[in-house]
């Protein structure tokens, strides 16, 4: 069984809690992405939903494939979001940003009235932080005072580029890959995070993720979060 039969069985696993009269929130990546199609798949079979995307690059897919998607600066609560992650643990918190649509991500989970992650089972760890970076947005203009607190925090923050060139987010912003090794308190370090001045957004997700469908080797396997809403509230 490949990786990427995983990602998509993980994806339609999530995609059955999807239902007629939803607002639903796509996530971003190579997991999302198969989410994004089996919805336009069951929108073309009549199933109605409004969709909300968190990144251009989902809504463009999304809108390809026959999905109607609302601007989100017009929404305040959804009901439904589904999103890829890099690194999930067992009680559901999350690293999430190498597609670099970590804040639109974050702030799209915070409106829904349930956040399910999709993801095989690479994604799974004992422990956050040891394979990924956590992806730090940050407003150009505070860049070098960024690094410089993330480093005062632990970390190794190092700017983002792709061909070269500084990558910039889809609000425009460089990111600052920080690796802080195992994370022994995620929810004290985002809380440090969220602090720094100039900190447009990060991918350490603590409390928005409900559940994970995670598939390994053709097998998927729910996370609930202890305490999180089983479906969404009406
Ligand atoms: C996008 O910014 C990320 O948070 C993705 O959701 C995450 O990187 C997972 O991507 P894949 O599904 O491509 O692994």
């Amino acid at each position: 069984m490949s990786q990427d039969e995983d990602k998509r069985l993980a994806a339609l696993a999530a995609a059955a809690e999807v239902e007629d009269g939803m607002l639903v929130g796509l996530g971003t990546g190579s997991t999302a992405a198969f989410l994004i199609d089996e919805l336009a798949r069951r929108a073309g079979e009549g199933l109605r939903i409004e969709a909300v995307a968190t990144s251009l690059a989902s809504e463009r897919q999304a809108i390809a494939g026959g999905l109607t998607v609302r601007p989100f600066d017009e929404v305040a609560a959804i009901d439904l979001c589904i999103d890829g992650a890099d690194e999930i643990d067992g009680a559901c918190i999350a690293i999430k940003g190498a597609g670099a649509a970590m804040t639109r991500e974050k702030i799209v989970a915070a409106a829904a009235r349930r956040m399910v992650v999709i993801a095989d089972g690479s994604k799974q760890v004992a422990s956050l932080g040891e394979n990924f970076p956590v992806p730090v947005e940050v407003l150009p203009f505070a860049r070098a005072f960024v690094a410089h607190r993330l480093t005062a925090l632990g970390g190794t923050p190092v700017l983002r580029l792709r061909d070269g060139a500084e990558w910039r987010t889809d609000q425009n912003n460089p990111i600052l890959d920080t690796r802080f090794g195992a994370i022994a308190d995620p929810l004290a370090l985002a809380r440090a995070l969220s602090c720094i001045p100039g900190v447009v957004g990060h991918g350490l997700f603590v409390d928005e993720v409900d559940a994970a469908y995670v598939a390994r080797d053709g097998i998927v396997s729910r996370i609930e979060r202890p305490g999180a809403p089983a479906a969404p509230k009406a």
